[in-house]
């Protein structure tokens, strides 16, 4: 919502551009769909924060967490509509509104986390700011909560030992053509189903960032976490155009300021956040098994059809910039 608090009242037009422009305290909001104690969370309200204390005052931002406004869905939809000034989300279901988007879904693109932020602060991004110009939305920025891993209750250390593995996936047709190409016989699930369906045993495995492995206690019920690192668990600021456009530009460059830097915390918090939650796991005799470059590199090779499969949903020169973005964040 886009409210100016306080307007300087009896000034001319001419007064108004000027001096009434500098004193207007503007009243924006801010939504997720997640619960505060994430590093979504976190992301939000470092750049509420940052937007309040650059601006001195004159953004007041009013924070939703929690789906108050609406689920994902409904909040990108308020962000395009100018209802909601801003959203932090993960790209998932950004894709019915920038089908673009989809380009996250291209598996084992990332070696480490190091080489998927150097990513996301190139080119692709600057790419993909275009694609959400063209559907309404600002694109400010991504963190990360890092990746997606695999748990499993079979052991994995190669590649063939996925064979037949019954994993649950989210019901997203990428994933699911992923797993079956690395051999494994991908179950879509609703989510809350997983903690069950691993005691009763309707399945092995589940993939998930190790910050939601925890929050659900899934460990609880796996041998190991795998660090596969097959999907980054983007975080995506996005910010409203019709909102944002009509603010005093000074204003404006603070929002790209503080976006910028909400981000670098984001990322900062999630790594410290990772750092615990694998010692709550592995206290609980939970394995933690490293990242392995071979059973990465195979099953990196063996995901190419979704990569091309992924040229034909959204053009190849997404698909294109990822793959030379990739080539030289890892040589740097
Ligand atoms: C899923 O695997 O369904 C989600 O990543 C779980 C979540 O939303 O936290």
């Amino acid at each position: 919502m886009f409210i100016p608090l306080t307007l300087t009242g009896c000034l001319s037009t001419e007064e108004r551009r000027g001096e009434a422009k500098e004193k207007d305290v503007y009243e924006l909001s801010i939504a997720i769909d997640s619960q505060e104690d994430t590093v979504t969370g976190i992301f939000m309200n470092k750049f509420a924060d940052l937007l309040e204390e650059k601006s001195k005052g004159r953004m007041k931002i009013n924070r939703f967490p929690n789906s108050q406004l609406g689920g994902d869905g409904e909040i990108t939809e308020a962000v395009q509509n100018g209802n909601i000034a801003f959203v932090v989300q993960t790209t998932a279901p950004q894709v019915s509104f920038v089908p673009e988007a989809a380009i996250f879904d291209a598996p084992m693109a990332f070696k480490n986390l190091d080489v998927a932020r150097k990513v996301l602060d190139g080119e692709l991004t600057e790419k993909l700011k275009e694609y959400y110009a063209n559907k309404k939305l600002i694109l400010l920025g991504y963190a990360d909560q890092d990746f997606r891993v695999m748990s499993s209750n079979k052991k994995v250390e190669k590649m063939s030992d996925l064979k037949g593995i019954k994993i649950r996936t989210m019901e997203n047709p990428n994933h699911i053509a992923f797993w079956k190409l690395v051999g494994a016989n991908p179950t879509p699930m609703a989510w809350s189903e997983v903690y069950i369906g691993l005691q009763q045993g309707s399945i092995d495995a589940q993939e998930n960032p190790i910050e939601t492995i925890v929050a659900s206690k899934v460990y609880e019920q796996q041998d190991d976490i795998i660090l596969t690192n097959h999907i980054l668990h983007t975080l995506c600021l996005i910010g409203s155009p019709s909102i944002i456009n009509e603010l005093p530009e000074e204003l404006q460059k603070i929002i790209y300021e503080a976006a910028d830097e909400a981000k670098v915390y984001a990322r900062k918090m999630t790594d410290e956040r990772n750092e615990s939650r694998v010692k709550i796991i592995e206290d609980s005799g939970t394995k933690i098994i490293p990242f392995n470059e071979k059973l990465f590199n195979d099953m990196r090779a063996a995901s190419e059809p979704v990569w091309k499969s992924l040229e034909e949903q959204i053009g190849k020169d997404l698909v294109n910039t990822l793959r030379s973005e990739i080539d030289k964040a890892e040589k740097e």
